[in-house]
């Protein structure tokens, strides 16, 4: 069974590019001609690309951060996936047949699998009420509100039941275990204890799915005027983490792509008004104040945004506050709020897509509408005011990181506000300093330059591994590499029967190795016109001199010791060891 599940493994790494998958994730953008690819870290936070993608060794690495493994740790890490279903996903995106027993194997695999399926029944039966005889109502409103019928079968909205029974009933007849019953979050337990009850009922369904297109939870709106809360929102489970999600993005992250550029908006409707319109780089964060997990998401598609919240002052708070955790993840930010009044879904409907999408292109960048909010919130006349209103800008200009960038707004701050410009820039240079600090890098160790391209030599060539490992491991000491630990496993698994893969390799170094490994297959080799194999020769003439070079000056340190120290027979015998091995 272990050998079977290995081998699966294997065979999937073997049959998967990395390049393309992670690609799906990240934008990557090919370094030079080489294997490497390189883009922003999907996690954490960079305005400089320090992720890398291999595509001979399959493997990636951040080198801000650390992150690095195989595509099967990207998609656990990028999806927050077990190993098992992260198997299970690549398997089924690139049409590869799992082996049956390898998909139950832990408990919290089972949970969640159970947690999926049971999202999937209820997405299909809320529909199944909304399009049935009990749903007429439920469709009226949805007609009156402009929504097409393609629309709704699209986001594959539905209606949960009055009687609050419907959907517990099914996943007991479904033979669910407490345990599923207890985290799905669709459920409630009885306060008696005599069983469940359905948690929406009577309510207009909004699926949510995750990035790779799961229903992971429902947004329920009231039907009923008088029906508190307007929305009820499934609770956190374990296949739901709000702070992740945002919603509509897996059919919007192409579109973001794309037209590089994502537009954030507050509600469940208003994304559907907004994408049906055919503006489809639209995601909602549904009502709670925006996280950096969520910008992350959004980053690794595009890093512009444009902001359009409703027109309230619930909106504009909400604005400003995102404005904050946008800056700060880096992202390049503008901010659209439209007139008459109207939130996005009512834009579109009222004045048409065109319009709507004249408006994103013209929204302003977040500073002026920031000035604006200054502006109408401090008295400009006097210069305490103005004062006031530069303190309220300062620190969302001063996360500009572009140097020229930020001396463009201290120019626009200082004319906008009517504060001296020397101030601003004074202001600007405290915040650089403290940047600065916060940033001091540590060193990365590596190995020798001449150890890393002996390395990449024999890790890109089964001929140079046969030819040239028996003659390292024959002529030279490894203890004097800076990495022989490496070496000496790459030595090992080339004589052991299994043969040599770069997984194995990897898989038997302890982390400090790990880093040194990866730091290595990352750097840029000058040429190449030489075959590997005629480059992991030429390593090994050129370890062989440094190795005769370090004996030499051993050597002569030691004469020189002699001669001082007036042993000259001493110096005499070392001399003639010197020249013996100059000629040798
Ligand atoms: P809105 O009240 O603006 O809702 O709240 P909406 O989506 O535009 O819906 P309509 O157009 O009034 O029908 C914006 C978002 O805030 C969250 C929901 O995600 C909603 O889409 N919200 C709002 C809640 O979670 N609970 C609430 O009680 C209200
Ligand atoms: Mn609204």
């Amino acid at each position: 069974m272990v050998g079977t599940a290995m081998d699966f493994v294997e065979h999937l790494k073997s049959s998967v590019d990395i390049v393309k998958t992670v690609g799906e994730y990240v934008r990557l953008k090919r370094s030079g001609s080489g294997p490497r690819y390189v883009g922003l870290c999907p996690f954490h936070s960079e305005k400089t690309a320090s992720f890398s993608v291999h595509s001979t060794h399959q493997f990636y690495k951040c080198f801000g951060c650390g992150a690095g493994g195989d595509v099967i740790k990207f998609i656990m890490e990028i999806e927050r996936l077990t190993f098992y279903e992260a198997l299970k996903l690549l398997a089924e995106r690139n049409g590869i047949p799992m082996p049956r027993r390898a998909e139950y194997t832990d408990e919290e695999t089972k949970l969640r699998t159970a947690l999926y399926e049971m999202h999937e029944t209820a997405a299909k039966l809320f529909a199944a009420n909304l399009h049935g005889a009990a749903g007429s109502e439920a469709r009226a409103y949805l007609a009156k509100r402009g929504l097409a019928p393609e629309t709704i079968e699209e986001f594959g909205l539905g209606l949960s039941e009055r009687g609050g029974q419907a959907l517990m009933r099914r996943f007991e007849k479904d033979g669910y275990p407490a345990a599923a019953l207890d985290a799905c979050g669709l459920v409630l337990k009885r306060q008696d204890g005599s069983g469940y009850f359905d948690r929406f009922r009577n309510r207009l369904m909004f699926p949510i799915h995750n990035e790779s297109g799961k229903v992971i939870g429902f947004g329920g709106r009231a039907l009923a005027a008088d029906d508190e809360p307007k929305y009820l929102n499934s609770p956190e489970t374990p296949i739901y983490r709000k702070s992740y999600v945002l919603y509509n993005l897996h059919r919007a992250k192409d579109a973001i792509r794309k037209g590089d550029r994502a537009v954030l908006v507050e509600g469940y409707m208003d994304a559907i008004g907004v994408y049906a319109s055919g503006v489809r780089e639209v995601v909602a964060s549904c009502g709670t104040a925006l996280t950096s997990t969520q910008v992350r998401a959004l980053k690794r598609h595009s890093e512009r945004i444009v902001v359009n919240f409703d027109p309230d002052a619930a909106g504009a708070n909400a604005s400003e506050r995102s404005i904050q955790m946008l800056l700060d993840e880096g992202m390049h930010v503008r901010i659209l709020q439209l007139d008459g009044g109207l939130d996005p879904d009512e834009y579109v409907k009222e004045r048409g897509a065109g319009s709507y999408r004249e408006c994103l292109e013209h929204a302003g960048g977040y500073f002026y509408w920031l000035a604006d909010r200054a502006r109408s919130r401090y008295d400009m006349r006097s210069a305490e005011g103005r004062m006031e209103a530069f303190k309220f800008l300062l620190p969302s200009v001063q996360r500009v990181s572009s140097k020229i960038e930020r001396a463009a707004l201290a120019n626009d701050i200082a004319g906008y506000l009517g504060v001296d410009t020397g101030l601003v820039l004074d202001e600007f240079r405290k915040a650089a300093t403290e940047r600065r600090e916060a940033h001091a890098a540590t060193p990365a160790s590596s190995m020798r330059p001449i150890e890393g391209l002996l390395l990449r030599a024999l890790l890109s060539s089964e001929e140079a591994r046969k030819e040239v490992l028996p003659r390292l491991k024959a002529e030279q000491s490894l203890e004097r590499f800076s990495a022989p630990k490496v070496f000496e496993t790459m030595i090992a698994l080339q004589e052991s029967q299994a043969g040599f893969t770069y997984s194995d390799l990897e898989a038997r170094l302890d982390s400090k190795d790990k880093a040194l490994l990866e730091t290595a297959i990352f750097a840029d080799d000058p040429s190449e016109q030489t075959s590997a194999l005629e480059v992991a020769h030429a390593c090994l003439r050129k370890l062989k001199q440094y190795d005769r070079e370090m004996q030499r000056a051993a050597l002569r340190a030691r004469i020189r010791e002699a001669e001082r120290g007036g042993d000259l027979s001493a110096a005499m015998q070392l001399t003639q060891e010197l020249l013996n091995l100059e000629r040798g």
